[in-house]
């Protein structure tokens, strides 16, 4: 695995921009774009990736949840690769919770996502999954989704008080919350 790639930041033009759809999630390309993910989300500490990230403009997310020093208490799940993913609210149901980003490193905020939603994606043999999820793998599908529309997680905050320092959220709050 050595196809580590930088992590766009924010400011760059490719996270502001609407990521295109996979035509053919089995192709050669797709896996090698999906390789270089799978090798730069694991040499960080997060727990979601989206190609635009790795400034590769296309529909594509991880989802890792797992626990790390960044996330301590976040579910242990499979790494997941969505193609295409496209999502539903299961209900109006809202919940805050902090939520950092590898490309806006040092800060922390609360972000308000639906609690629990359906996913539906390609696979990366193109076949159609769906599932269900709540809670932490809810609002990491929301955050990377995000990405895929050229929005960062910043752009949901509700308030700017509820933006910290990394420093100062780890101070306050590390030990106390879900994400
Ligand atoms: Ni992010």
């Amino acid at each position: 695995m050595t196809d580590i790639r930088e992590i766009a930041q924010l400011g760059a033009p490719v996270l502001r921009q609407k990521a295109l759809p996979v035509e053919y999630p089995a192709s050669p390309e797709t896996q090698s774009i999906i390789a270089a993910m799978f090798a730069t989300l694991a040499s960080t500490q997060g727990v979601g990736l989206a190609a635009p990230q790795i400034s590769e403009p296309w529909r594509i997310i991880i989802i890792a949840s797992r626990p790390t020093p960044r996330y301590p208490y976040a579910p242990l799940m499979e790494p997941t690769v969505m193609i295409n993913p496209v999502f539903q609210a299961l209900s109006n149901d809202m919940v805050k919770d902090w939520e950092g980003c590898l490309s806006v490193p040092g800060l922390r905020a609360l972000v308000p996502r639906y609690k629990s939603i359906t996913i539906e994606y390609q696979d990366q043999l193109g076949r159609t999954c769906s599932d269900q999820l709540v809670d932490f793998p809810a609002r990491v599908f929301q955050h990377e989704h995000d990405h895929l529309e050229g929005r960062v997680y910043l752009d949901s905050v509700e308030n700017n008080h509820d933006i910290f320092a990394e420093s100062e959220y780890f101070k306050q709050f590390a030990g106390t919350t879900t994400a």
